[in-house]
């Protein structure tokens, strides 16, 4: 089937290359991925592509996500909002194993299978193992229509990203956390777990979310200035808790695969149990620490790297103070309901990894080693 691209979905414009037009694109392209499908007064959420299986939705005994990669971790994103808001279990699986195991299904777990591509191949395989051995409903979550993957399941809900050409996907994530949080909330409502007054106060949290996002973009220079400080380094640890221990694991696999640093993303609580072993002045510890339930938590674990004279970029919400004195670099970014900093905690962390990559002379763009789809295995 031949897509025709618009000139604009082609062209780099005024950006060096594909991977900084994306992250910049984001905030216009969570804007296209609410498009219709947001109430002007905010007190409805419709998704389309899965209202045939609401039912299925609200009466799952198991939510199992299946993907690969970033699509991975924003599925992972997505366990503490649907167990939060929708009360409902989430198991969250690679693709890749899941497929080999013997997983048990059951007739009314619902399985989404998130893809940018639509085409990864272990996703496919996955989704249709469970189509041979199950009776379970099977949505999909893809950013490019009549993809493979689009086609084979039962419903789903584009993210409407808008074509993603780097192959480090920033744009394409961004648009599965929104859509499923969007999915998190409307459950929550239609499963009377979330009262009418807090619905929508949740929808105002979320539209507000690209301009928060433009306020972060408008200080790339200053996110490059501190990126620039650790280009030579050959190792780096990303820390977060709760809902951004996700996007500690997301910033730490853009490290890797566009400026080929090793890096690891933990949940913070986890340095005790044997990371913090690897702490020393050449080790950057890039840290989540927004404002939200676990910050007295994360602030001792920053204390503790620093105890080890480890280098700390910290992540705060902006108009924090504490940590301006302990950390190396700290980076602000605007409040936003905690649920959705996600959203917000990442922008920083694509732009570190890209003006690294771009100092190390790597290609941005095409990674070595890496496709954009992997169709095979
Ligand atoms: C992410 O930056 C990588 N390009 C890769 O991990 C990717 O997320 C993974 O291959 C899954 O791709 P998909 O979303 O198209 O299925």
């Amino acid at each position: 089937q031949k897509v025709e691209l618009s000139i604009d979905e082609i062209d780099k414009g005024d950006y060096e290359h594909f991977m900084l037009k994306e992250i910049h694109d984001q905030p216009s392209s969570i804007e296209d991925t609410f498009r219709g499908r947001i109430s002007m007064d905010h007190s409805k959420i419709f998704l389309g592509g899965i209202l045939d299986v609401l039912p299925s939705l609200i009466n799952a005994r198991r939510i199992i996500i299946l993907a690969c990669g970033t699509s991975w971790h924003a599925g992972l994103v997505s366990e503490y909002l649907f167990e939060e808001y929708a009360r409902v279990p989430v198991e969250v699986e690679y693709a890749s194993e899941f497929r080999y195991r013997k997983p048990i299904l059951y007739p009314d777990d619902v399985v989404i299978a998130i893809s940018q591509s639509g085409e990864t191949a272990d996703t496919l395989a996955a989704i249709r193992m469970v189509r041979e051995q199950s009776e379970a409903t099977i949505l999909g979550i893809c950013n490019v229509a009549g993809s493979s993957i689009s086609r084979e399941t039962d419903a789903g809900v584009y993210t409407h990203a808008g074509i993603e050409i780097g192959v480090a996907s920033t744009k394409a994530f961004t648009a599965q956390i929104t859509v499923l949080t969007m999915m998190a909330f409307l459950l929550g409502h239609r499963k009377k777990k979330i009262s009418d007054s807090d619905y929508v106060k949740l929808v105002n949290a979320l539209t507000e979310i690209p301009g928060k996002m433009r306020e972060i973009l408008n200080h790339e220079g200053f996110i490059k200035d501190v990126a620039n400080k650790y280009t030579n380094v050959t190792n780096s640890l990303y820390l977060g808790r709760g809902v951004l221990y996700p996007v500690a694991l997301e910033g730490a696999l853009k490290l890797k695969e566009i400026s080929y640093i090793h890096a690891e993303g933990y949940p913070a609580a986890e340095m005790k149990h044997g990371p913090i072993a690897l702490i020393d002045e050449n080790m950057p510890v890039f840290v989540l620490a927004v404002k939200d339930d676990s910050y007295e938590k994360i602030t001792s674990n920053i204390q503790e790297v620093k105890a080890r004279n480890g280098k700390v970029v910290a992540i705060v919400t902006e108009g924090e103070k504490t940590l301006r004195n302990m950390a190396d670099d700290v980076i602000e970014i605007p409040a936003c309901h905690k649920s959705l900093s996600p959203l917000l905690a990442v922008v920083p962390l694509q732009i570190i990894s890209y003006q690294i990559a771009v100092m190390r002379g790597c290609n941005v763009d095409q990674p070595r080693n890496l496709a954009k789809s992997v169709t095979v295995e």
